[in-house]
């Protein structure tokens, strides 16, 4: 096994400035878009919030209707916000730690058009009211197509460019990387396999059916978790959690069997989704076994990306992008404990149809992944422009506003969901149910109106976040920049000589 140390690979002897070295300009392209789709879905994300509380909001609109927009939110999130940022990382560090320009730059360019209009005509399908019904996976046959000849593309960029690189090892963070490009090819191709209605119909029906049906599509549904949502979430955090440290990963070794444990566990537990439904008992027991061996690989990982700080810890004090890297690592620790005991039959029996399960999917989603994305972004791209963030003390409000809002948003679902699902199972001494189902909805208001608060509290450190790096990114701030730089470059020569 090749080991490295660091992160990046031996720089070049060529004395090269990397924004030329390397194919930056399609990074930066999906790192801004990345903020953009950030923003409008979280914004979405919030109005669904406040729906659920104040359902006058729907205002009998259908294309803005709690069931419309709901898809419209995951997909902007998930693939507008999580999926350019993975595009931006992913590109960034396969040139970086091979040491060599990314292939292809046409295909790239490719990878970033075709993959932005598949999220947007998804969200303008999901409106009209066009959807495949599987949750994640609501894109029309067309889009579906469309993605899957990006996602074509994007793998012979990225396998392209690790096979010229100039470093003799791959750094585990390609790894990550590329298990995700695969599986996502294997889950998006099988997922999706439908007959159009007709050629002109934004309509089709899936190939399988019944209990088939309901297993591919969460053998389908948790591996979008396992592979886009954890595992490429992971490159990012093993490549960007040394780099702002400024140390070695803790242990290569254990990056190693982390990775391997992972993607061999993750594939079966898609399951306990579908506990006590229709499909065999033994399957579900499987996926709940799974599951919980699911936590060693997890903890292994979190533990090597906090330990990377050993030695370090005073970075805390003083670096709050560091702040919102290990807070992402402690929420992935929460989710991934959450998670596995969520897969006990008789916890799920409580769990399911309750948000608990919304509780449990933020916490991961905007403890883990959304944090480990505002951390990485802030790192790459004042690096990317070639300058320094406009203001990091907007980054330690953004900090703050993101883990307020974190908190009251997971509480209020723990609340809402034990509550509600130990309401719908309460008797009383007759054995008839203690509460009427419209009783557990009035029970839900409170939660789900602190829920929407802190959503928006986690939007407005959102929109913080891209008002920073418009200004990061500005022409003139970033001449400005350059020129104190280089007044305080003279002065140091002056001084020393
Ligand atoms: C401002 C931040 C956010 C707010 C207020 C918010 C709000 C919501 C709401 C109200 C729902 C519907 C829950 C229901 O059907 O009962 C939802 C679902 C969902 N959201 Fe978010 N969200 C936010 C950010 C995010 C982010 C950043 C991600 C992913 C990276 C995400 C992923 C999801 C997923 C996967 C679901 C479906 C959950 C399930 O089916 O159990 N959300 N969100
Ligand atoms: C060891 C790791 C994990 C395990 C074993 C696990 C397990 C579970 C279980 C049992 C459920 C409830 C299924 C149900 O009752 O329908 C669930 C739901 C979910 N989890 Fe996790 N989880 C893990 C980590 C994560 C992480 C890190 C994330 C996010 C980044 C995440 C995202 C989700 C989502 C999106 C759902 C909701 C799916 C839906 O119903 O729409 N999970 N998970």
């Amino acid at each position: 096994m090749a080991q490295s140390s660091t992160a990046d690979a031996g720089r070049s002897s060529a004395p090269v400035a990397p924004s030329e070295q390397y194919n930056y300009a399609i990074v930066k392209k999906f790192a801004i878009m990345s903020i953009v789709w950030g923003v409008l879905g979280m914004g979405v994300g919030v109005y669904i919030a406040s729906q659920l509380a104040f359902p006058f909001l729907n205002f009998d609109i259908a294309q803005i209707s709690f069931g419309r927009f709901r898809p419209v939110h995951t997909t902007l999130v998930i693939f507008g916000f999580g999926g350019n940022a993975l595009f931006a990382t992913s590109y960034y560090v396969v040139q970086r730690t091979c040491q060599t320009r990314l292939f292809g730059s046409r295909l790239a360019e490719f990878t970033f058009w075709g993959w932005n209009l598949a999220v947007f005509l998804g969200a303008i399908t999901y409106m009209m009211g066009f959807t495949q019904g599987r949750e994640y996976a609501e894109f029309t046959w067309q889009i579906d197509i469309l993605i899957t000849v990006v996602w074509v593309a994007y793998f012979l960029v990225y396998l392209m460019t690790l096979l010229r690189r100039t470093q003799p090892h791959i750094y585990v963070a390609n790894w990550f990387f590329m298990a995700f490009i695969l599986a996502t090819a294997l889950l998006h191709i099988f997922n999706n396999l439908a007959v159009p209605v007709s050629l002109f119909s934004l309509e089709s029906y899936a190939l399988f059916s019944g209990v088939q049906d309901a297993m591919t599509q969460w053998w389908y549904g948790h591996n979008a978790v396992g592979f886009f949502l954890t595992a490429a979430f992971l490159g990012m955090m093993y490549y960007f959690v040394p780099k702002q440290a400024g140390r070695p990963i803790y242990s290569y070794r254990l990056s190693i069997v982390h990775f391997w444990a992972l993607v061999f566990l993750y594939m079966w537990v898609g399951a306990h989704h579908l506990h006590w439904t229709a499909l065999p008992d033994w399957v579900t027991t499987l996926s709940a076994t799974f599951s919980i061996l699911l936590l060693l690989p997890s903890w292994g990982g979190m533990i090597n990306g906090v330990m990377t700080l050993s030695g370090a810890w005073d970075k805390l004090r003083t670096d709050p992008i560091m702040l919102f890297m290990i807070t992402s690592l402690s929420f992935y620790g929460m989710a991934t404990f959450e998670g596995p005991m969520m897969s006990l039959k008789s916890v799920n029996a409580l769990s399911h149809y309750t948000d608990w399960t919304v509780g449990h999917v933020h916490s991961g989603a905007l403890g883990w992944v959304a944090m480990i994305t505002f951390g990485s972004l802030y790192h790459l791209i004042p690096r990317l422009w070639d300058t320094q963030l406009y203001s990091i003390r907007m980054v330690y409000v953004h900090f703050f506003l993101a883990t307020i809002g974190i908190v009251l948003y997971i509480t209020a679902m723990w609340v809402a969901g034990i509550g509600q699902g130990l309401m719908l199972r309460a008797f009383d001494e007759f054995g008839n149910l203690s509460y009427t189902f419209i009783e557990t909805v009035v029970f839900l208001h409170q939660p789900y109106v602190v829920r929407a608060l802190g959503g928006g509290l986690f939007l407005a450190g959102m929109l913080l976040m891209a008002f920073n790096i418009y200004k990061t990114v500005m022409p003139v701030y970033r001449a400005q920049k350059a020129a104190e730089a280089q007044v305080a470059g003279g002065t140091e020569a002056s001084a020393r000589a």
